[in-house]
């Protein structure tokens, strides 16, 4: 089979490694990838936006599967895209319709169907500029803090958790009245604050069926102690030793199965990754979002952790037999530390050599996945914020992390930063 991989992130580079490995696999291709799937594969400089391109570079290498990192192009219609046309109908594209993809790209759809499907969420109300002086008093006798939502994707900013009425309700008129995220904030969700911790749980799905294909505790303020402004994720840890069968069987029974038979029912064309955003209120599970994809950190532990082989698996999603897979995990911890440019999630710079990649990849049961990465004159340097992250598995979570972080230890760039406390509760 010949594969396409859609992204440039730590999560696509998992993905290639993963996928590399399968039998199935005849040619991998990332579109545009970064150097690390460079090394794995054939990176192609198409934005992932970009679909005509990315329609001629499946017919000129035969591709047979699309596997979607990103949220932008699901909610733009690449499944839809590919599907519709004559040419590449016969492509599996993995990864929900644009119509389903709204589970992530509008809060308001997500919590209708929530609220349709009896799914447990944070109660809420929705306001637009029509009924902006009801939010005003929704907003004034709300109980403290209260969490303001950007209706539709704003690059993971939309999402203002205040803690004063006044906070609240300047954050309020910036999003409605001054258009802060553009479309994406003409209509608001306000909702109650959820208590606990989050996790995130991934299943695969083809519209009817689901497979759970793991979890992860994400980190994702920049300081340590869980303390500064959110970032995409600064390491994950998995398994997660308080999600035990008893809340996993919780998670599956209140919140996994009423969403997809809620998918069925809806007829939602759905054959992807679905991401469960959830929070942990006193061993209850709740949820706080979907997402139409893998995560980021997650994926660079999850898939470590998955034994099963990823490609046949993503092809039961076309052929009817997903219920069928065998799910098996490695018997281990796994943990991912991420490094990040300095200054990041706030301004930062970008091109610095990094150095000692070679080095880390030399460290028994650990692996380097490359993010925010690029070349320079044939050199690796520094691209994004998250510029790379490393991956360790052990025989306990600490064991994993204390790895992670000894093969980071041998990358320098300049700005590098990176929390030395994940996992820090489960020491
Ligand atoms: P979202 O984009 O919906 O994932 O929100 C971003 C982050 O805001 C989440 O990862 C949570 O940390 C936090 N958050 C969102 N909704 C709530 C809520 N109802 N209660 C508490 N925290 C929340
Ligand atoms: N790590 C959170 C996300 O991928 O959205």
């Amino acid at each position: 089979m010949n594969i396409l991989i859609i992204g440039s992130g730590g999560r696509e580079h998992a993905l290639a490694w993963k996928i590399a490995q399968s039998h199935h696999c005849d040619a991998l291709f990332i579109a545009p990838g970064n150097p690390g799937t460079a090394s794995i594969g054939t990176n192609l400089a198409i934005q992932i936006n970009d679909f005509a391109s990315l329609k001629n570079k499946v017919l000129e290498n035969a591709i047979d599967m699309i596997v979607v990192g990103p949220e932008d192009p699901l909610v733009n219609g690449i499944y839809d895209y590919f599907a519709n046309n004559e040419q590449t109908k016969h492509v599996n594209v993995i990864g929900p319709s644009a119509q389903a993809a709204q589970l992530e790209g509008s809060k308001a759809y997500s919590k209708h169907f929530m609220q349709r499907h009896h799914i447990p969420t944070a109660s809420y109300a929705e306001f637009t500029i029509s009924n902006y002086q009801e939010g005003v008093e929704y907003i004034k006798a709300h109980a403290l803090p209260i969490v303001l939502k950007a209706d539709g994707l704003a690059a993971g900013k939309g999402v203002i958790i205040a803690f004063t009425h006044q906070e609240a309700l300047t954050s309020f008129e910036e999003m409605i009245q001054n258009k802060q995220f553009g479309e994406a904030s003409a209509k608001v969700v306000i909702e109650q604050f959820l208590q606990g911790i989050e996790v995130s749980v991934f299943a695969l799905t083809d519209g009817v069926s689901y497979q759970i294909i793991g979890h992860a505790k994400d980190y994702k303020r920049i300081g340590e102690g869980d303390t500064g402004l959110n970032t995409g994720g600064m390491g994950c840890v998995s398994p997660v030793p308080f999600m035990d069968q008893v809340f996993m069987q919780k998670v599956e029974d209140r919140i996994i199965k009423p969403t997809i038979h809620g998918i069925q029912s809806e007829n939602l064309v759905y054959k992807g990754f679905v991401f469960f955003g959830l929070m942990n209120c006193g061993g209850e599970p709740y949820v706080i979002e979907y997402n139409c994809r893998l995560g980021d950190p997650e994926t660079e532990v999850i898939l470590p952790r998955l034994q099963t082989d990823l490609v046949s698996l993503l092809a039961a999603t076309d052929n009817g037999t997903l219920a069928d897979v065998n799910i098996e995990y490695q018997d281990a911890f796994f943990a991912t530390v991420m490094a990040v440019s300095g200054g990041y999630p706030g301004d930062y710079k970008k091109g610095f050599p990094i150095h000692g990649l070679n080095q880390a990849a030399t460290i028994p049961d650990a692996l380097v996945f490359q993010a925010g990465t690029g070349f320079k004159e044939n050199e690796i340097v520094t691209n994004g914020g998250r510029v790379l992250t490393t991956t360790a598995q052990g025989t306990s979570l600490q064991n994993a992390v204390n790895t992670a972080q000894k093969a980071l230890a041998n990358i320098q760039f300049e700005g590098m930063y990176f929390r030395k406390d994940i996992g820090y509760e489960f020491k």
